[in-house]
């Protein structure tokens, strides 16, 4: 990999064609899209042809239209980065023959960078940017960035781990010359550094976490470095924008693997769950609006213990099955709180600790027919589950039940794509407020919980990691008479 500096070429990405000829109009087109680029001059025409096949540098694209028509120049830039914002594009960089890297634009507002990073300056690999493999090559993306670069060459991934260290950049070139050559490794740099991947150290070490974009204002410099890696990534990519993949309903996995139901088969006879009486007492039913103002997290039990009526009740009005219908894809169902897709994958574990009526211990609920399954005994891990959602609660009394909440994720991702775990804490949010609203209307005390241990609640449920992850918890006692007292607001 030593030699001559390697020059990027602008070509065609992979399922890209070309439709017309020189003359005629010409037209890019995938199959997601078109690009009508209209009847071109024969230069015009010419540059764009150039970009099948290995594709062209720009000074090679520059002469060829300059050579006709140097007016077209300047449409010729501006075609280029309309192209590779389409995603019809990418830039490879080779060296003495063999693809080193290419430069996929992953956002519709990706503008080609310029400019290298300072001689002189430290410069490190920005902590948001991460590898992984994609086939046979390594994948760098970030979402900090606007387009992902892939590495074709261990050589050049190689220089990407060495950006651990912050170095400036000649350094970097220098350490990286047992594999690459001076220019390789400044061209390789200057890809990273006008993509958005390098940071820059300012010439300290606290100062190398701060990102490379000087003209970021100092609230946005702020905002950014509050940000965790995992945070940023799941936001850049569970929302349109950062990234190419298929978006929203896509249904990629129907005819490949069976739909899960729309309601969990568990067997076991069950403990049928009183119901409400029809209709509402209206002595007992507050208008929405008082509902609204008098919710509050509760976090005290109450001096009696939750019945087993008021936990029918609670389940009955927010979380059973109202119904089910089969779609052209799959079956969906109706419950009292919305749901994204209505497919309801959120599953609902009570772990009771103190309800009349009710055995202590790990409950299932089942919400077609409205009755709870027991699961067993309160073990030693189901009181460690208990006992830190009451730590997270600051409470040294347990909550009378602690509803733990699992989502079966394949009901969501054989129909989305890029989004389902958003959807699925999305849909995880909508059901603690209908939580809420109901034990405030029900005179109970309410409070969700923030995080738990899911590989605990993977090993004492026996339920698996990822086929139901563990998504949530939300404690539900009695109402604390002093407590409602001193946090009810005054109406
Ligand atoms: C997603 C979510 C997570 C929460 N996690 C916790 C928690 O771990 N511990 C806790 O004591 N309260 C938790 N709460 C309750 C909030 O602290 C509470 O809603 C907030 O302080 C506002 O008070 P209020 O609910 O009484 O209006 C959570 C609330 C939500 C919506």
């Amino acid at each position: 990999m030593q030699g001559g500096g390697p020059v990027p070429r602008h070509c065609l990405r992979e399922g890209v064609k070309i439709e017309g000829t020189a003359g005629t109009r010409l037209s890019l087109v995938d199959d997601a899209q078109t690009c009508d680029l209209g009847a071109l001059t024969d230069a015009k025409a010419a540059a764009v042809l150039a970009l099948q096949g290995e594709g062209a540098t720009e000074d090679e694209l520059g002469e060829l239209v300059a050579r006709h028509d140097s007016g077209a120049v300047a449409w010729m830039f501006f075609v280029l980065t309309r192209l590779a914002q389409l995603g019809f594009t990418q830039q490879t960089l080779t060296a003495d023959g063999d693809r080193l890297a290419t430069l996929q634009p992953t956002a519709r507002n990706y503008q080609p960078g310029s400019g290298s990073a300072p001689a002189g300056q430290p410069v490190r690999l920005c902590r948001f940017a991460y590898l992984h493999r994609l086939d046979a090559d390594m994948l760098l993306e970030s979402p900090r960035a606007l387009a992902r670069i892939v590495l074709h060459h261990w050589h050049a991934a190689a220089l990407v781990a060495q950006l651990m260290q912050p170095r400036a950049p000649e350094r970097h070139a220098e350490a990286a010359a047992q594999l690459l050559s001076p220019a390789t490794a400044e061209a390789l740099l200057r890809l990273l550094y006008q993509n958005n991947f390098l940071d820059d150290s300012l010439g300290n070490s606290l100062a190398a976490e701060t990102p490379a974009t000087s003209e970021l204002a100092d609230g946005a410099k702020q905002a950014l470095a509050q940000w965790e890696f995992h945070d940023l990534l799941f936001h850049a990519r569970s929302r349109a924008g950062r990234h190419r993949d298929p978006y929203g309903a896509s249904y990629r996995w129907e005819r490949r693997h069976t739909p899960l139901p729309a309601v969990k088969e568990m067997p076991g006879d069950g403990i049928a769950l009183p119901r409400p009486a029809a209709g509402d007492d209206p002595d007992r039913a507050p208008s929405l609006m008082t509902v609204v103002e008098q919710r509050r997290s509760l976090r005290l039990p109450g001096e009696r213990p939750l019945t087993q009526q008021e936990l029918g009740e609670f389940l009955f009005r927010t979380s059973r099955v109202r119904g089910r219908r089969r779609t052209e894809h799959e079956e969906v169902s109706n419950r009292p709180y919305p749901g994204g897709g209505a497919d309801y994958e959120l599953e609902i574990y009570p772990f009771v600790q103190r309800v009349t009526g009710l055995d202590a211990g790990r409950y299932y609920y089942d919400p077609l027919r409205h009755r709870l399954l027991r699961l067993g005994e309160a073990d030693a891990g189901w009181q460690r589950l208990l006992k830190d959602a009451a730590i997270k609660a600051q409470m040294e009394q347990l909550p009378d039940v602690l509803f733990c909440l699992t989502g079966r994720f394949a009901r969501l991702s054989y129909k989305y794509s890029s989004i389902s775990y958003a959807v699925m804490l999305k849909d995880l949010g909508v059901l603690y407020q209908t939580y809420y609203l109901v034990a405030t209307a029900m005179g109970l005390a309410p409070c969700a919980i923030g995080g738990g241990d899911a590989d605990i609640f993977a090993a004492v449920t026996g339920l698996d990691y990822v086929v139901e992850p563990y998504v949530g918890e939300f404690m539900l006692s009695s109402r604390n008479v002093e407590e409602w007292a001193r946090q009810a607001p005054p109406l």
